[in-house]
């Protein structure tokens, strides 16, 4: 098999036909695309559209009925899922990162309970590590799943919604923990309906009944950009075009723009939009 080596995981063709569904419509059809090591691909599409379908067929939980996944030797995927619940087996802290460790067989005790303190120190979570499972919110549930993820060695990391049950504050710290799992080589695969956390994406993947609609840059997602690569600020964004809203950093970029002021980035974050206003005003 020639598979590029910074290559993770490869879809050709992919089609997969749920048994008994009723749709008529194969929930995802002839999906093709290539993930890198080390990417962060955001997936977005409506209810239906196939993400979940997509994101089981990636971590290989889902046969395909067509088509083949080919994943980069010697990796694991793990999926972290929209309920924190679902996924937690242990009835502590400790426990449940020990199920993680478990292939570290000559590993000893001490050094897994260093392990263990480095996870959580990884993924931002604080507490002790004989805390009951049942003891922690839905956010430190969900950071709890992440360092599971890490202590098993799991590259890439798919999240399906993961923040969809949580609140702000919960939501921000899984982000950071992501963020941060990125800055290390993970490959991140994050499912969403929420527009802002596309930003964090280098690429955007829009489902539409099972096919891809669009795959391409998240720049590119949200300002638009000619074959030259060109940004022109009166031509509608392919966000724009498919109907969804781009998020509010966007909104305020493209009006600036469209009355002239020389923006000349294209911000996703707040801090990079204020810096390029500070930088307009100074000229
Ligand atoms: N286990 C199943 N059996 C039969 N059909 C299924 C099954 N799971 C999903 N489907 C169908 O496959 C299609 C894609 O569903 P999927 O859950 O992948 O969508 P989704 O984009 O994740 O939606 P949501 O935004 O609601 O999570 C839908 O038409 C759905 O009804
Ligand atoms: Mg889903």
């Amino acid at each position: 098999m020639n598979f590029f080596p910074l290559m993770m995981m490869k879809l050709e063709q992919v089609t997969v036909d749920y048994v008994g569904d009723i749709s008529g419509k194969p929930a995802l059809q002839e999906i093709s695309f290539e993930l890198p090591k080390g990417s962060w691909t955001a997936v977005i599409g409506d209810n239906g559209s196939g993400k979940s379908t997509l994101s089981k067929v990636m971590s290989g939980f889902l046969p395909v009925s067509e088509g083949r996944r080919v994943l980069a030797a010697g990796h694991r995927v793990y999926a972290v899922l929209q309920n924190p619940e679902t996924q937690l087996l242990g009835e502590t802290v400790d426990e449940e990162l020990q199920l993680s460790l478990r292939s570290l067989t000559d590993m000893d005790a001490r050094d897994k309970e260093k392990r263990m303190r480095e996870l959580l120190n990884e993924v931002g979570l604080s507490v002790p590590l004989d805390r009951p499972v049942k003891h922690l919110s839905g956010g430190q549930k969900q950071l709890l799943n992440i360092a599971c993820c890490l202590g098993a060695g799991a590259d890439p990391i798919l999240f399906d919604e993961a923040t969809s049950m949580l609140d702000p504050g919960s939501r921000k710290s899984v982000m950071e923990a992501a963020v941060r799992l990125h800055r290390l080589g993970t490959t991140i695969v994050w499912v969403t309906h929420r527009m802002e956390e596309l930003c964090f994406a280098e690429r955007i993947l829009l489902l539409e009944h099972g096919h891809v609609r669009y795959d391409g840059e998240t720049e590119a997602f949200f300002y638009g950009q000619d074959q030259a690569g060109n940004y022109d600020p009166g031509e509608p964004s392919p966000c724009e075009q498919l109907g969804y809203e781009p998020p509010y950093v966007v909104q305020v970029a493209r009006s600036l723009h469209k009355r002239g002021y020389l923006l000349q980035a294209r911000p996703l974050f707040s801090a990079q939009l204020s810096e390029e206003v500070k930088r307009c005003q100074s000229q």
